[in-house]
């Protein structure tokens, strides 16, 4: 295997499935059975997921509401996002760990660095909830932080489109797609990766960013076993 721990962001609406709003159980399985497959082969896995099927915070902002009220919304977002893939992933018989950054803790443990690291090197899957617990943050800003926190060898961010291209390809079928790309040459041609802060956490700490298609069957444990299937950032 490529890469011994790993960080997985995904994103709230990947959640949604086919769905307009909120959690598709169908999908949520899907996403349980793929992870699983890299952690019986001894990956240690964290996880962070945003919020964005259930609220998001810049879109509450736009519509008049406070944005730190509306992000503060948007950390609860994940954290119930969090608890549903605890839920299906212990239903596929993986052990996890939620770790939220805000506390609520009759819901989730808080965060310690130190205890996520221990229960990662025990096998579980850890989840982190709340975001960076910081309003003005995205969940890929918080999937960097913790990703170079407990020392992650990668950030896999899993989306609908299976890499970076040099346009959207979703609006333009002759886009074409990189299999490597350095964090300059991202900024240089102003490619959407990340938000700013995020990605350049990302490269200050020179954290590789792969980007891939996590809704294809087989596709995270390809990745992590280093087959070049989406486009990989680095130095
Ligand atoms: P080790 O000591 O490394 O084995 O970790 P552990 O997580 O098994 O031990 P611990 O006794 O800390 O936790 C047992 C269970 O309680 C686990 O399911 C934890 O997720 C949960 N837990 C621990 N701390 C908290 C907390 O502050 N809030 C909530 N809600 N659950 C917690």
């Amino acid at each position: 295997m490529q890469y011994k721990r790993i960080l997985l962001k995904l994103s709230g609406e990947a959640l949604m499935g086919e769905r307009q709003y909120g959690i598709d159980p169908k999908r949520l399985a899907e996403y349980a059975e793929e992870i699983k497959k890299v952690v019986d082969l001894g990956i240690q896995v964290a996880i962070v997921i945003g919020g964005g099927n259930i609220f998001r915070g810049v879109a509450g902002a736009s519509n008049g509401m406070d944005r730190v009220q509306g992000d503060h919304m948007g950390m609860l977002a994940t954290v119930i996002n969090g608890l549903a893939l605890q839920s299906a992933l212990e239903d596929a018989d993986v052990h996890t760990r939620l770790l939220t950054a805000l506390e609520i803790k009759e819901v989730a443990e808080p965060y310690i660095k130190r205890k996520a690291i221990r229960h990662l090197e025990k096998g579980r899957v850890v989840i982190f909830g709340a975001g960076t617990g910081n309003p003005y943050f995205t969940t890929d800003s918080a999937a960097v932080l913790r990703a170079i926190e407990v020392n992650a060898d990668v950030i896999l961010k899993g989306t609908r489109v299976d890499g970076i291209y040099n346009e959207d390809p979703e609006k333009n079928t002759e886009a074409i797609k990189f299999d490597h790309i350095s964090f300059d040459e991202v900024l240089k041609q102003g490619l959407k990766v990340m938000d700013t802060t995020a990605f350049t956490l990302s490269q200050e700490n020179e954290l590789p960013i792969i980007v891939f298609d996590m809704n294809t069957k087989g596709n995270l444990l390809k990745v992590v076993s280093g087959e070049n299937i989406g486009t990989k950032v680095n130095l």
